[in-house]
């Protein structure tokens, strides 16, 4: 008999990653994360332990003690991308958030999985820390593979670029092909749900739920058009920054999304008007949660917080745009599964 594949996810968030490793025929039994809102989601959503840990002080000792006793393992690590975005890397990473990727380097070397992966922004590749991090895992056995992957090539309705690393102790291991020829459209992935207005959420489901917008951006966005930017408005609408020269080169807030496009790259912020291109395609409000977990490519009834329970939409946003899709998880696993029916 074959044995299982396992994972454990550092950094797991609220299960983009978890749920499609899942999909893709993992079995994942752990997840670790010190964000505690991420608990509920992960438990109702993966049935996997979650562990409330800063991974910063893991011992190898109590990761490994995670993994069951036989089985293939898998150890996923998405640190965190915000020293790699542009807008940290300008403003200054936080201190120690640079670490943390030493640290799942440091955890492989001691635990060593037969299988590692990894998904950050695309940037990273040209980093110092991940030239290291690659070196560390080849000299260490691993066979590794990174490549950037446009999402939309995978079916994912959104712009989003990531960098996805693999790596194996057991042989050359990529990253599967694209298979879908068609792009998925905003219009595909929530075009059917109910209408709801700013500020509101629908009665079927309290994660439908968008925004309150302020008069005067009630007034920007009936002035939006889908694909537009806040030049389409008149003048006394535009902020004082985009009266200026110097505004004039960020046309990519205050934008409506367009139907029969994929999304903008869905961020943690995306529940507000102001900070994207995160209108809606024809309704006057930014799009709702659910529509930007449904644009992650997360399941329609995934759970983000228990039902009655009043929905905090700042840490459910952060939790959706901070995750790995979950088609792209699922890809990720598959792809792990046959590099395993390759080399088994
Ligand atoms: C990019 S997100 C991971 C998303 C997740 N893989 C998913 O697909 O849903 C990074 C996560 O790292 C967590 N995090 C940041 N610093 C951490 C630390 N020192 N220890 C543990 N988790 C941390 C954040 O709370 C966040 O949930």
């Amino acid at each position: 008999m074959q044995q299982p594949v396992v994972a454990i996810d550092l950094f797991c968030g609220a299960g983009g990653l978890s749920r499609g490793l899942q999909d893709g025929g993992v079995r994942v039994v752990a997840g670790i994360d010190v964000d505690p809102a991420c608990r509920y989601p992960y438990e109702t959503n993966i049935g996997a332990t979650f562990v409330e840990e800063d991974v910063t002080g893991l011992s190898a000792k109590s990761v490994e003690a995670l993994f069951p006793a036989d089985g293939v393992r898998v150890l996923a690590g998405c640190t965190p991308c915000q020293p790699f975005s542009t807008y940290t890397r300008t403003k200054g990473a936080r201190k120690g958030e640079w670490e943390l990727l030493a640290k799942f380097g440091e955890l492989v070397d001691n635990i060593r999985p037969e299988i590692v992966t990894m998904e950050n922004v695309p940037r990273l590749e040209r980093h110092q820390s991940f030239s290291d991090y690659t070196r560390k895992l080849e000299d260490a056995g691993y066979r590794c593979s990174f490549q950037k992957v446009r999402c939309i090539q995978y079916g994912i309705p959104q712009m989003r670029e990531r960098l996805v690393l693999l790596a194996s102790t057991l042989g050359v291991i990529e990253l599967l092909s694209p298979e879908k020829p068609n792009t998925v459209t905003v219009r595909d992935a929530i075009g059917y749900l109910p209408p709801i207005k700013a500020g509101e959420s629908s009665p079927d489901d309290s994660v439908h739920k968008a925004s309150t917008l302020a008069s005067q951006n009630m007034k920007r966005i009936r002035r939006s058009k889908p694909g537009g930017t806040w030049r389409d408005w008149e003048p006394d609408l535009r902020a004082p920054c985009h009266r200026k020269q110097s505004g004039q080169t960020y046309p990519g807030v205050y934008g409506r999304m367009e139907w029969d496009a994929p999304a903008p790259t869905i961020t943690t912020q995306f529940h507000g008007y102001g900070n994207g291109r995160f209108g809606h395609p024809e309704q006057h409000r930014a799009i709702s949660l659910r529509e930007g977990a449904l644009l992650q490519t997360f399941p329609e009834d995934y759970a983000f917080v228990p039902e009655g329970m009043s929905v905090p939409v700042s840490s459910i946003a952060r939790m959706i745009g901070n995750a790995v899709p979950v088609r792209l998880g699922e890809v990720i696993g598959r792809s792990i599964m046959a590099h395993l029916r390759n080399v088994r």
